[in-house]
């Protein structure tokens, strides 16, 4: 899973802890996953290339480094990776973002993609961001989505993920590098994350 780039760092780990803990709150939740969604983006981009710009600073005008924010997009699955959305449109500011819906069927596993909000991708980079890779099923179903549209490249930032839905995802898109927060045991009968934190959308929206 040569694709599958787990971040060790104790501030990530820290904050995966937290959102264990049935005891953090739903504002905690979606504060801790905002957090961590700036995080992952942070060690992503570590070798991003960069453009020059002209701009006016105090001694003159100059060009300066930045990151291409306009030609990155980035994409969220809802509703879990609302708060992930929202942390990474923090840093990149200038970015335009996009959105899918999808639901998983409780029994069936199965995924139901509900709403696809997308700008122009053609040509362009994404990154995805989703909490969790149970199954793979809806980040599969995402990228699937996504790659119709013939984008550059393609990064997943996610927080905790299973091995068995990580193999899915590195088989099916060997091509789209996945930077996680932690990757955890393995999936109970149910689809469920063991240890994971339950339901990442239901933690968050106190469903
Ligand atoms: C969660 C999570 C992922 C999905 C992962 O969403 O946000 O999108 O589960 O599971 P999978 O890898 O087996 O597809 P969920 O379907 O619970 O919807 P929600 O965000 O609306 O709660
Ligand atoms: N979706 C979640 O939010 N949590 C899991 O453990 C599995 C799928």
């Amino acid at each position: 899973m040569q694709n599958i780039i787990e971040v060790n760092n104790p501030v990530v780990k820290n904050i995966v802890s937290h959102l264990r803990d049935i005891n953090t709150k739903g504002y905690q939740f979606r504060k801790y996953v905002k957090e961590l969604g700036k995080l992952l983006l942070f060690e992503a981009l570590k070798n991003e290339k960069m453009i020059e710009k002209d701009i006016n600073i105090w001694v003159g005008g100059g060009k300066f480094p930045f990151l291409d924010e306009e030609n990155i997009v980035v994409v969220t699955i809802l509703r879990a990776g609302l708060p992930m959305l929202d942390g990474i449109l923090e840093i990149l500011q200038e970015s335009p973002a996009g959105f899918l819906a999808m639901k998983r069927d409780e029994e069936t596993l199965e995924i139901h993609t509900y709403y696809v909000r997308l700008p122009d991708i053609k040509g362009k980079k994404v990154i995805i961001a989703d909490p969790m890779v149970a199954t793979g099923g809806s980040l599969d179903t995402a990228l699937n989505i996504l790659k119709e549209k013939k984008p550059e490249k393609i990064i997943s930032l996610n927080i905790i993920g299973a091995p068995e839905g990580l193999k899915r995802i590195s088989e099916n898109h060997p091509d789209v590098n996945v930077y996680i927060a932690q990757i955890d045991e393995k999936l109970n009968k149910d689809g469920y994350i063991i240890p994971g934190l339950g339901d990442a959308g239901d933690r968050a929206f106190n469903t």
